[in-house]
């Protein structure tokens, strides 16, 4: 694969200005309608925004508190502003699309302390037709030397109430909980992607970008509509070290009228640094099944013993599984030595480089090989973060030489409860969004990139985009996937996935695990069930964007529906085009995408517990071209509840002029493969 960087290029120093002392700074988008003003009154740093006239965040406070040192926010100046404007289109290795433009103004505002050791920090905010993004850039001569930040005093004073999407931050759980919909001055504390609809339908979601070196951000209530960042704290309550120069993760506000305008946003890789990794022709999107569901359903195990799932016989069956029916990949959970016993409080137990004597590694190696398939390795940490860092060098180089590119890891442990040890052995606890583990990631990534092996992380910290910068970073989970729909009784409702898209989606891919087939599961597990119906379940495949997906059934399950089955099999999961065709928040979402290298197009639409008939134009299709439209709907009576294996699979001629009407199911979905006719 040749990797195309940057198309075109474009820097314009617009103009700097040595303003008088506290003389406010604006900046605009490209087509004007989005409006930044910084101020300093009364000596206070503020930033207000508005869309086309009217306040989307009043005046809202910026600036740090230190430990040992006087805080940021008080008695400041704004003592330069300079705006630039960039216009450059760049190339994806992978993704929802081929090319992005980045395109925005940006302010530079430069501010002074009034007294004392006159430290000075810039803040940059970068103003896109889709959002703005703003960020602290502590220069090295900045006069802040080493410090500790106790508290990013950052605020959103949303200028108007909200219907608002948001799960609870610094929870036990970290990001597995089912949304939330309230009024906004009702959320206490969320996590971000944080997504809202004003009663004028402006659509606003808060998030950051390139979250690196610093802890995640979270939105917490101060008043009424007003919300601060509340950062994750490190064990000593310090939230962020930093010495010399730093930047921080950019602040995300992403602004558009529609819900969809949210979904079409490449906001936040824009504000991510290009790829560092160089040829990354390695890194290989792809469909993956694996021993898995199993374990979840708990009719196998992953550790030792009568139900062992990764035996050598019974990854040999998935290996010749995925060689028939045309998958890259093979997970194997539970190989490797550390599982025995609880598991979930044993990480230091694990090791990455023992396999369990019933799976012969070399062995499998060789089998996948010569079958064309890969094996994707997977480290589960429980969250014992340094028995991790140091036995990873070593089962990256283990997994390579055994044809090993891709590695699932995993951080199952409550949040907060990251184990490491300190310089002295000591064992000290971190959160899953704190500073140490943002650079644990970058460790992992950078570490694995040696081996040219690739990264899904669940139980991550949130995504930021990093993908851009760091492309082996294919996936992760960081939301409630199919898994909580075998044990979390009762599972994930069928608003959920009509919710992720305009969340969690907005940070970038899910390794959801969609693709169930056997819904009610009654004898493995007679409490629980799959909230969906089987149209559905096909349909994720094309909302729910990750570059790698998961067939994630057990195959038997497949090969009684192979004709189901074939959607699965047909549908890529790295694209050139996706444009989300319509949709509103935790209702409904129609994404149309075109297959990388290919005139196919695909189309998944879903629904929350409502039935409804949307109709979308095809007018993405190529004009006087006709196309065979290969259509997985839910049956005429089907329901998620009562009947969810009642499912049409038509096919019909369409053209680009032709309306598609998509009758959903409660509970229900659709998927359309789109093939040119000869
Ligand atoms: C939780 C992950 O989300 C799941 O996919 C995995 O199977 C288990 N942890 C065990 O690692
Ligand atoms: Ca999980």
């Amino acid at each position: 694969m040749i990797l195309r960087l940057f198309t075109l290029f474009l820097f314009v120093v617009v103009g700097t200005s040595a303003l008088l002392a506290d003389e406010p700074a604006m900046v605009s988008s490209p087509n004007g309608e989005i409006s930044v003003t910084v101020s300093a009154d009364s000596d206070r740093l503020y930033y207000e925004v508005s869309y086309k006239g009217k306040p989307v965040l009043a005046p809202s406070r910026l600036g740090f508190r230190l430990s040992e040192a006087d805080g940021f926010d008080d008695g400041l100046s704004i003592t330069g502003a300079a705006e630039t404007s960039g216009d450059e289109t760049w190339t994806l290795p992978w993704g929802e699309r081929e090319t992005v433009r980045n395109h925005f103004n940006e302010l530079k505002v430069t501010v002074t302390e009034q007294k004392g050791p006159k430290r000075y920090l810039n803040v940059i905010f970068r103003v896109f037709d889709d959002g703005l993004g703003f960020r602290y850039d502590v220069p090295a001569d900045s006069g802040f030397g080493k410090i500790g930040i106790t508290d990013e005093i950052t605020e959103f004073a949303f200028a108007e109430e909200a219907r608002v999407w948001w799960m609870p931050a610094r929870w036990w759980n970290r990001y597995e909980y089912v949304y939330n919909e309230t009024q906004l001055h009702q959320v206490p504390m969320a996590h971000t992607p944080i997504t809202m609809r004003r009663d004028d339908g402006l659509h606003i979601s808060v998030h950051e970008a390139a979250l690196t070196n610093y802890s995640g951000m979270s939105l917490e209530k101060s008043h009424a509509t007003t919300f601060k960042a509340n950062l994750a704290p490190g064990p000593d309550g310090v939230k962020v070290r930093q010495e010399g120069a730093f930047v921080t993760p950019w602040r995300t506000i992403q602004i558009a009228e529609a819900a969809t305008g949210l979904l079409n946003s490449n906001l936040i890789l824009n504000l991510n640094e290009p790829n560092k990794l160089g040829d990354v022709s390695w890194v290989q999107p792809g469909k993956y099944v694996g021993i898995w569901w199993g374990m979840h359903l708990g009719v196998e195990s992953w550790g030792s013993g009568p139900i062992h799932g990764a035996t050598t016989e019974n990854t040999k069956r998935y290996i010749d599984f995925a060689a028939k029916y045309g998958f890259d990949g093979v997970l194997v959970e539970g190989w490797n030595e550390g599982w025995d016993g609880d598991w979930f409080h044993n990480g230091d137990v694990f090791n990455f480089t023992k396999p369990y004597p019933d799976y012969d590694f070399d062995e499998l190696g060789q089998y996948a090989r010569e079958r064309g398939v890969r094996i994707i390795g997977h480290h589960e940490t429980s969250g014992s973060v340094t028995n991790y860092e140091n036995q990873m060098a070593d089962s990256f180089a283990l997994f390579a030489k055994n044809g090993i590119a891709q590695v699932k890891t995993g951080y199952v442990a409550h949040a907060g409860d990251i184990k490491r040890l300190d310089e002295d052995g000591n064992a000290v606890y971190e959160w899953h969004d704190g500073q140490f583990m943002s650079q644990h990631h970058e460790r992992v990534l950078i570490e694995a990139a040696k081996h040219k092996i690739s990264i899904n992380a669940h139980e991550p910290i949130k995504d930021t985009g990093l993908r851009r910068t760091y492309p082996n970073w294919l996936a992760r989970e960081g939301a409630r996937g199919q898994e909580y729909n075998a044990w979390g009784s009762p599972g994930n409702p069928p608003s959920h996935t009509a919710v992720l898209p305009y969340t969690r989606m907005l940070s970038g891919p899910m390794d959801f695990t969609p693709g169930i087939f056997d819904l009610l599961f009654e004898e493995a597990q007679p409490n629980d069930r799959v909230r969906t119906t089987l149209a559905k379940q096909l349909s994720l495949y094309v909302v729910i964007y990750s570059p790698i997906q998961m067939a994630a059934d057990l195959p038997e399950n497949y090969e009684a529906r192979l004709d189901a089955f074939q959607f699965i099999r047909d549908v890529p999961t790295d694209w050139s085009e996706s444009i989300a065709l319509n949709g509103e928040i935790g209702e409904y979402v129609t994404f149309a995408r075109k297959a990388k290298g290919s005139e196919d197009w695909f189309l998944g639409s879903l629904t929350n517990e409502e039935a409804r008939t949307l109709s979308v134009k095809l007018d993405f299709l190529t004009p006087g071209q006709a196309y065979k439209a290969e259509i997985y709907r839910d049956g005429p009576d089907a329901d998620w509840d009562t009947n969810p294996y009642a499912m049409v699979i038509e096919s019909r001629k369409v053209t680009a002029a032709d309306a598609l009407d998509l009758p959903l199911a409660p509970g229900g979905g659709m998927a359309v493969r789109f093939t040119p006719a000869k």
